[in-house]
């Protein structure tokens, strides 16, 4: 059951509008200039017919699959997000153990408010029979300062580093330039906060205080060379997170990634970038097989999941509706975010005549 009665995530958001101060509401909603990607990302799935099977046995269904090798209970896992204390006192602790309850990965920001080493040993991880930790890489000026996180990352045991790779700076959020966006007093980028000043996001700019960190802090140099770069200074798999072309999509696997993940950043780096739903079909085909190719972006119902398992993902990641449920009811409401979505998928594979996540092919959505 959703916190305080809602019915979907539709309410659920409405509900932790009322909960949020007006800043971080706006931060967490919003999208980039006229918020058209945003939109689409949502538009975008709705517009998929599922054609579905009947007379198939589906008295029981398996919703479990691995991503990177981690079984999972569901192929539905939780994006990073930053800042989750600006929804909930236990920030992302809540949200890890609402992932491990729930039996799949959640992807911790680099930008948390909460140190790495706490999050991976909040869930305790495969030690505790439950899915990793995977941990999203913002890539420093200070790459030795980077070095040392992902090592930190990987010492605490995260699963995977995520690269991502569609924010050379940060996307004009017009929502967060007129509330002057910054972090309240007492809350810092914790696993930067040894470092110089890398962990300070307080207000020092008349717009958005973060995009003026990421314009000082980040390098926009990034490129190609830079995955291998990465791949140098850590053992785990490698996510590109951040795809939207074929072409790069087959450059992340000419430049030895371990998956791809199809996302325009929830609609708040380039607006005008295409809906993922409409680009994943076309990368799954790119990448044929070889790498893992996730997405994320816009999925709100279990149809949507549906739908992305047929157009090729092997899971979805979902960015706000976690928020909505911290900020509405902590851990036990981004649980309940996770079983709502389980339900709804079910129901969805159910209905298509889909017993288990590898009947979800092509031929579903025409
Ligand atoms: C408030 C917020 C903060 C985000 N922070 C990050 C981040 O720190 N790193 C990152 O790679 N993506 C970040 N994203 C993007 C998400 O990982 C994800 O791509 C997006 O939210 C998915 O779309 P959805 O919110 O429509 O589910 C953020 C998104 C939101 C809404």
């Amino acid at each position: 059951m959703l916190p305080s009665g809602a019915l979907n995530l539709r309410e659920l958001e409405e509900l932790a509008r009322e909960k949020l101060s007006p800043m971080a509401y706006a931060y967490y909603a919003s999208g980039a200039l006229e918020e058209v990607t945003l939109r689409e990302n949502v538009a975008a799935w709705a517009r998929l017919p599922l054609h579905y099977r009947v007379l198939v046995d589906v008295s029981e269904r398996d919703l479990s699959t691995t991503v990177l090798g981690a079984p999972v209970s569901m192929p539905i896992l939780v994006a990073p997000t930053a800042f989750h204390k600006l929804a909930c006192e236990a920030g992302e602790l809540a949200t890890a153990r609402a992932a491990a309850a729930e039996g799949t990965v959640m992807c911790l920001s680099s930008l948390s408010n909460t140190r790495v080493e706490d999050v991976c040993a909040a869930t305790a991880g495969p030690a505790a029979g439950r899915p990793p930790v995977w941990f999203q890489l913002y890539v420093y000026r200070d790459r030795a300062a980077t070095a040392a996180l992902v090592a930190r990352a990987e010492a605490a045991g995260a699963g995977a580093i995520v690269l991502t790779v569609d924010a050379p700076v940060l996307g004009r959020r017009e929502r967060d330039v007129r509330n002057e966006f910054h972090l309240p007093d007492g809350l810092r980028v914790e696993n930067m906060s040894a470092v110089s000043d890398l962990g300070d996001v307080s207000l020092r700019s008349s717009a958005s205080s973060l995009a003026a960190y990421f314009a000082e802090k980040l390098d926009p140099s990034l490129s190609w060379k830079d995955v291998a770069w990465l791949r140098s200074v850590t053992r785990l798999p490698v996510a590109v997170k951040g795809i939207v072309r074929p072409d790069d999509a087959r450059r992340a696997v000419d430049h030895g990634a371990a998956a791809v993940i199809v996302s325009n950043h929830g609609g708040r780096q380039l607006d005008g970038s295409p809906a993922t739903a409409t680009v994943l079909g076309p990368i799954a085909d790119a990448v044929r097989g070889r790498i893992e190719v996730l997405v994320d972006g816009g999925v709100r119902r279990g149809a949507d999941v549906l739908r992305a398992l047929s157009l090729g993902a092997r899971a979805v990641l979902i960015g706000r509706p976690i928020l909505w449920g911290l900020a509405t009811g902590g851990e036990d409401g981004a649980r309940a975010v996770l079983s709502t979505f389980r339900f709804e998928l079910d129901q969805a594979m159910t209905l298509a005549g889909c017993p288990s996540v590898v009947d979800a092919t092509r031929d579903l959505v025409g």
